[in-house]
């Protein structure tokens, strides 16, 4: 499919040398889009920009897909597509599968990893915005054609599980009836007594040991509590509409017997030191160091992302590996990639990056907690937005919220305003899909016939139509950037020009090729929102 700004870009680049840095203009009146290429080259060269900018225009070879070039201001060029190349592309878009998402050129295999709640415990806030955004990312690399391989990190491994064990046996608790809730309940009760009894605290740490050690009774009760949890994070996921499954599972067990083996691999090699019984490496520049195994002989959270990044790059084959997780454990991922690097397990030609992201704020601008000052169970956040709206709209209002706003601003879930179908909401978004579709099955039922957009006569319809022709390169830099809001502010922006479009311009009631063109153009621009919308987890349901 043609890329519009790809083409004038390479036109413009063949004669200026450089890259003319095409920007959507400002205004209708300055074109599609504009250059200020004059102005650098004159400024190198020292010439009046104007001069330098008809110099430009007179060679340029654009007379195909623009209108004659113009020269403004100080010496701007601005570009204007051809009413019938806009068409074309509309077509064009409407006839794609794809709906212009093109392939990416080097496809990639990337490894996200996100959600990754911890076992015994709901899920919070905090996952709840790893969960949306990485859904996205993986929607997005995928319409890319790279292939994704998502890494649900759960937290199954640990000291904690000393005292589930011992509290289910004293309690003699019948797993088979335990559901997450219920396992959270137990932690706490676990927790309470743990702090209250020497004793019991004693036992824990046996059965830390038991469990370490392979002790068959202890490991089936372990498993009990991560498949309790499972079903719990599942049932979340269907009802979020997430694509993990447990063939992402990658919890922090699955690196259990890698352990030693990274901290043995660093010691030997002299990356890691002990340093007051503790196997640790310094980085330079960073004032505490990556403890690779404490000096009780434990591996922790370190150790394991490391043994997991020789993993991701070494056996799956990673090339990128994109980690979304609150901006708290920004250090921890920065040392882990410093550390990998040093050992080689992430080479220079595989990337690392950690996408970080804000708190979810209450009303009262604080941080969200309910009543008791606990934290918030993803759930009954999902209970509150759907207390406004149908789950598809609640779950839309979610979503955009989360991913709207720049990832690592807090944001304040105002369930109220999210699930508004007017202002920059998902169902806003949601509403203007299901209006293009209205006007479809209404052309539809009265006969109406529509196959391509042929003529687009009126500024509005061009306006959508050139929106229309950056789908695929919005998608683009959102796959590369990892910035879902610029999917958003676009998707925005389209159904904002659909609205005037309307306004200015009747379709049902215009005749002939009028007519068929902008039902064709309604249609790609609902194919365009469906698939913009899907790419951020988003459902377009028909009627609204
Ligand atoms: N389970 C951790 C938590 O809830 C998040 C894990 C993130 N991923 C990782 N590879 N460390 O905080």
């Amino acid at each position: 499919m043609l890329s519009l700004p790809s083409l004038l870009s390479a036109r413009v680049q063949d004669v200026a040398g450089i890259d003319p840095e095409l920007r959507p203009a400002t205004r209708p009146q300055f074109g599609h889009y504009q250059s200020n290429v004059a102005l650098r080259l004159a400024k190198a060269a020292g010439r009046p920009p104007r001069d330098v900018a008809a110099d430009l225009v007179a060679k340029i070879e654009l007379d195909d897909v623009c209108e004659p070039l113009e020269i403004a201001g100080p010496g701007f060029i601005n570009l204007r597509i051809k009413s019938e190349v806009l068409a074309r592309v509309a077509s064009e878009v409407l006839a794609d599968e794809r709906a212009g998402i093109g392939a990416a050129s080097v496809p990639k295999t990337v490894v996200v990893d996100y959600s990754s709640p911890n076992v015994a415990k709901q899920m919070h806030v905090g996952h709840l915005r790893s969960t949306i955004i990485g859904d996205c990312f993986t929607r997005v690399l995928r319409a890319q054609g790279h292939q994704v391989i998502p890494q649900n990190h759960i937290g199954d491994w640990g000291r904690q599980f000393g005292m589930l064990v011992e509290q289910i046996l004293e309690e003699q608790l019948d797993l088979s009836a335990l559901d997450l809730p219920g396992a959270e309940a137990l932690y706490q009760r676990a927790n309470t007594h743990l702090k209250e009894s020497e004793e019991f605290a004693d036992r824990a740490r046996e059965r830390v040991v038991k469990l370490q050690a392979g002790d068959a009774e202890t490991k089936q009760l372990w498993r009990q509590l991560i498949e309790v949890s499972l079903a719990g994070f599942n049932d979340t996921y269907r009802r979020m509409n997430i694509l993990l499954t447990d063939a992402d599972l990658a919890g922090e067990s699955t690196y259990n017997a890698d352990l030693a083996v990274v901290a043995q691999d660093l010691e030997s090699r002299g990356i890691a030191k002990v340093d007051d019984g503790a196997l640790a490496v310094f980085v330079e520049g960073q004032s505490t160091p990556a403890i690779i195994r404490n000096a009780q002989g434990g591996f922790g959270y370190t150790c394991t992302d490391l043994a997991a990044i020789r993993h991701r790059v070494g056996e799956l084959g990673a090339n990128r590996l994109i980690y979304v997780v609150g901006s708290p454990q920004e250090f921890h991922f920065r040392q882990v990639f410093t550390v990998a690097r040093m050992a080689g397990y992430l080479p220079e030609t595989v990337s690392a990056e950690f996408v970080g992201f804000g708190q979810v704020l209450g009303a009262d601008g604080k941080k969200f907690s309910t009543r008791e000052g606990t934290a918030v169970t993803l759930n009954s956040l999902l209970d509150a937005a759907e207390e406004q709206a149908a789950p598809s709209i609640a779950l839309a209002a979610i979503k955009y919220a989360d991913l709207s706003s720049g990832l690592q601003k807090d944001y304040t879930f105002d369930a109220e305003r999210m699930v508004a179908t007017t202002g920059d909401t998902g169902p806003y978004l949601q509403y203007a899909h299901a209006r293009a579709n209205q006007i479809l099955r209404k052309a539809e039922a009265e006969g109406y016939p529509f196959t391509d957009v042929t003529v687009l006569g009126e500024p509005a319809e061009q306006q959508v139509a050139l929106l229309l022709s950056r789908f695929g390169e919005v998608v683009a830099a959102v796959g590369e950037t990892l910035q879902p809001h610029r999917l958003c502010g676009y998707l925005y922006e389209l159904a904002g020009a659909l609205s005037v479009f309307y306004e200015q311009c009747p379709v049902l009631k215009s005749e002939g090729e009028v007519r068929s063109s902008r039902l064709a153009l309604c249609a790609a621009t609902k194919k365009v929102l469906a698939s913009g919308l899907d790419l951020l987890g988003i459902e377009a349901p028909e009627r609204m």
